[in-house]
């Protein structure tokens, strides 16, 4: 598996969910990846810890075989979501070791900017997380509505996230309308 992404918002219509898909949009058809949406794992294996959850082992197997782990959330109370930080929690001890980490964050406005650098990063660090992309952080006045993928980011998001994945490990697509991307 080349790329997980954790989509890490509990809402329906989520733009940092959004903005996760437009990124693995990105690759060719070919590179296999998976999307782990975590509102979706069951919630009482969540809670309780329990790794020994088949949908949990899954989500963590799917993890450990990742190269690329892009990881998005929604900013709440100042910080990364807590429905992200369960997930976080059920992870060995260097999951993340030997990988490269995108961190995407979508927040109501900019007073939260460096919340996944003050927050989200110190526990992908302590992951084992040493090799970071550019993190991207947008504002909801950033996305669109729409009406088939619940919100499309604006035009300067989405080069922020086509420069960030320049720097990535994995070979990207030629392709540039970002609603035929999110297709
Ligand atoms: C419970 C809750 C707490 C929030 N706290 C913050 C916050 O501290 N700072 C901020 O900029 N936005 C905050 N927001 C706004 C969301 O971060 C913002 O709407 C985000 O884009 C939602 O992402 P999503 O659509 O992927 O769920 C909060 C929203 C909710 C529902």
């Amino acid at each position: 598996m080349a790329i997980v992404a954790l989509a890490g918002s509990p809402s329906d219509h989520s733009r940092s969910t959004a903005l996760l898909r437009h990124v693995l949009a990105r690759f060719p058809d070919a590179t296999p990846r998976s999307e782990i949406v975590l509102r979706d794992l069951p919630p009482a294996a969540l809670v309780r810890a329990d790794v020994d959850h088949p949908a949990i082992r899954r989500a963590r197997e799917q993890v450990a075989a990742a190269r690329l782990v892009v990881v998005a959330t929604p900013i709440y109370k100042a910080s990364y979501s807590g429905l992200l930080k369960s997930f976080l929690d059920l992870l060995p001890q260097d999951a993340l070791r030997d990988k490269t980490v995108l961190a995407l964050g979508t927040g109501g406005s900019a007073a939260h900017l460096l919340a996944l650098d003050y927050a989200l990063k110190p526990v992908l660090a302590a992951l084992g997380a040493r090799h970071f992309l550019d993190t991207v952080y947008a504002v909801d006045a950033q996305f669109t509505p729409h009406a088939l993928h619940g919100h499309v980011a604006h035009d300067d998001v989405v080069e922020r996230a086509e420069r960030a994945l320049a720097d990535g490990p994995l070979p990207l697509r030629v392709a540039t309308d970002p609603l035929a991307l999110a297709a």
